[in-house]
């Protein structure tokens, strides 16, 4: 049984990751904490509070950093909507207690020196609160079990700027001082989240087969991934949207459908154009270095796995199935001699 602390940036994948980590049979989630990144930490906290309700979860929340360590915060509302769910957000605020605001970094501390090495942080967002518990007690947080960060690019384009991955781009610095503090993390980069995506069809079909969710998560879902796919459609020319935060999750709790190297990862942070970049020598793989960097990962398992538990449904058909691997292209300059 892996104890499990989520801190997130809630946000469409975060909502469908958080949905699918409560119904893992070989997690539980000890706490969530939240941090602006998609939308703002407010508005990250609503939406954790609300799947924390209709997922009927008995987890703690705390909330943290509303700002990047040292950089003004940049969000996504584009990509995930203003209240991070597409627009659904209930009108109804969810009360939260004053004294749990910002207190995300001492409550992973807390877990930390609870649960040692039985413990895994699944960071879905910026850094922002892992660096300040590290800040707080490193001595902890490098005691526990492995720290798994949905972020960074190694190979081809980034998704916020050419050379940058979301997470990581927003607070740069937070990544570089939990890594120069020689805290190892497992990175789950875009060069593999985005080797696997959900078309609109399968959506569709999985929001219309719920057969086990609870009857409230499929309109969340259903609006706020309606919502995310537009963004794909306009944004990336793909009618469909990805999983990178579930695939985090999977991660994390089945590390057996992955492949992982060794490798040590920089962090550019003073890079004009090129902050946020995540740095490692691929040519050198390392058991020694700071960092392990999942490259591969049984994606037919996990489509599987996030389908059932998560909308209580299983794609049958193998057309369908195969049409949720995609190829993922770095620049080749010769398509543009032709
Ligand atoms: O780059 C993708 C990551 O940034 C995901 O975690 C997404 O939710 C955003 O936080
Ligand atoms: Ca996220």
């Amino acid at each position: 049984m892996r104890r499990v602390v989520i801190d997130t940036d809630a946000g469409v994948d975060d909502s469908i990751a958080i949905a699918y980590a409560s119904r893992l049979p070989d997690a539980t989630i000890e706490l969530m904490t939240t941090v602006s990144g998609n939308v703002p930490v407010s508005e990250v906290t609503q939406n954790v509070l609300y799947l924390k309700k209709i997922l009927r979860l008995d987890v703690p929340v705390f909330s943290g950093a509303d700002v990047p360590k040292s950089r003004k915060l940049i969000t996504a509302t584009e990509v995930h909507g203003k209240d991070g769910v597409g627009g659904y957000r209930i009108s109804e605020g969810i009360a939260f207690p004053a004294w749990k605001t910002g207190g995300a970094a001492t409550a992973i501390v807390r877990a930390a020196k609870k649960y040692g090495k039985r413990l895994t942080i699944i960071s879905l967002g910026p850094m922002t609160n892992i660096a300040r518990a590290v800040s707080i007690d490193q001595g902890a947080i490098k005691g526990i079990g492995s720290i798994v960060q949905m972020g960074g690019v190694f190979s081809g384009y980034g998704n916020t700027t050419a050379f940058t991955e979301f997470n990581i781009f927003v607070d740069p610095e937070a990544a570089s001082y939990v890594l120069e503090n020689g805290v190892k993390v497992t990175f789950v980069p875009l060069d593999l989240t985005e080797t696997f995506f959900l078309p609109r069809n399968i959506v569709t079909s999985l929001l219309m087969k719920t057969g086990e969710t609870s009857p409230e998560l499929v309109p969340l879902f259903r609006k706020a991934l309606n919502y995310y796919i537009d963004y794909h459609r306009h944004a990336d020319k793909l009618d469909g949207c990805y999983m990178h935060d579930p695939i985090a999750v999977a991660a994390a709790i089945h590390p057996e459908w992955f492949r992982f190297i060794g490798s040590s990862v920089s962090i550019e942070t003073l890079g004009r154009f090129t902050a946020g970049m995540t740095v490692a020598d691929l040519r050198k793989k390392t058991v020694r270095g700071n960092s392990r960097i999942a490259v591969a990962f049984d994606a037919l398992t996990f489509l599987d796995d996030l389908a059932s538990r998560v909308f209580g449904a299983r794609i049958g058909n193998s057309a369908g199935r195969r049409s949720c691997l995609r190829q993922r292209f770095t620049a080749n300059f010769r398509d543009f001699l032709r």
